[in-house]
């Protein structure tokens, strides 16, 4: 199910709770930033693309959309980009040069329907102009966040994730250490790169991020958090590169799980 709550008065986020077996919930988030020239930020997943379309067109008119910015090409967030593209012929999607690239190989974008930035570079749509930003946690190379300067507020993409037995709506209300944990367990899963990063290159991206001092952290995969909690959620990161790595369950923990479900359903 995808619904949708307001992260400023003219930023919504449409939301819903990815299950991982055995693992807890991840939060998928897509974002309408509402102004003279409205944005989505990513397109949700494929496989509920319908229920996407529907908290969209509770948030916004798709016809109204002139932008959508594409954090990168992971299938949660490409589901329904090119439903869109098809109902709406004025819209056109930010990416990279290797976004359209990867797009290529499955579900080519038409490139007059195309606007290319890198981090660092800036683009205005109406009354925001939104500067690229590469986070320091990522899963794809062609990731691209950015900061917002109407809102002040970062869009992380995958950075700053997590996994979760509940979901709040506000980052600061999760229980205990339910944050970090979460934040550190989603960094060894989707990062799992960051077990070899140098530590001072990466304090140093980090850093990048602290001076930004976004009032709002939103990220693909967390529920919204105020930027009085970005110590906290950066925190969590520096953790991960020491924390345990991630290993998956293998064909033993497989055939268990498939013997134990044919047991349960006798
Ligand atoms: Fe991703
Ligand atoms: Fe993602």
């Amino acid at each position: 199910m995808v619904t949708s709550y307001k992260a400023t008065p003219d930023i919504d986020i449409l939301t819903s709770n990815v299950p991982i077996p055995g693992m807890g919930l991840v939060p998928l988030n897509a974002f309408v930033l509402h102004g003279s020239e409205p944005l989505l930020v990513d397109t949700g997943m494929g496989v509920e693309s319908d229920e996407f379309m529907a908290a969209l067109r509770s948030v916004i008119d798709p016809a109204d959309l002139q932008w959508i910015w594409l954090t990168h090409t992971d299938f949660d967030h490409i589901g329904s980009l090119h439903r869109l593209l098809a109902e709406n012929p004025k819209l056109r999607v930010i990416t990279t040069f290797l976004g359209v690239g990867i797009m290529t190989l499955s579900a080519p974008l038409p490139m007059d329907r195309v606007y290319l930035v890198n981090p660092g570079q800036t683009i205005t749509v109406g009354d925001r102009t939104l500067t690229a930003v590469k986070p320091p946690v990522f899963d794809n190379p062609c990731t691209t966040g950015f900061h917002d300067d109407k809102s002040g507020a970062l869009f992380s993409s995958d950075c700053f994730g997590g996994l979760f037995s509940d979901v709040p709506q506000n980052a600061a209300d999760f229980a205990g250490d339910d944050l970090r944990n979460g934040q550190i367990l989603w960094a060894t899963v989707d990062s799992p790169w960051l077990h070899k990063v140098d530590t001072a290159t990466f304090h140093k991206e980090l850093d990048g991020i602290r001076s930004m001092e976004p009032t709002m952290v939103l990220s693909s995969h967390l529920p919204a958090a105020s930027g009085t909690m970005l110590e906290q959620l950066l925190a969590s990161l520096t953790a991960a590169p020491t924390a345990q790595p991630f290993v998956g369950p293998d064909q033993a923990a497989l055939e268990q799980m498939l013997a134990e479900m044919a047991a349960g359903s006798h």
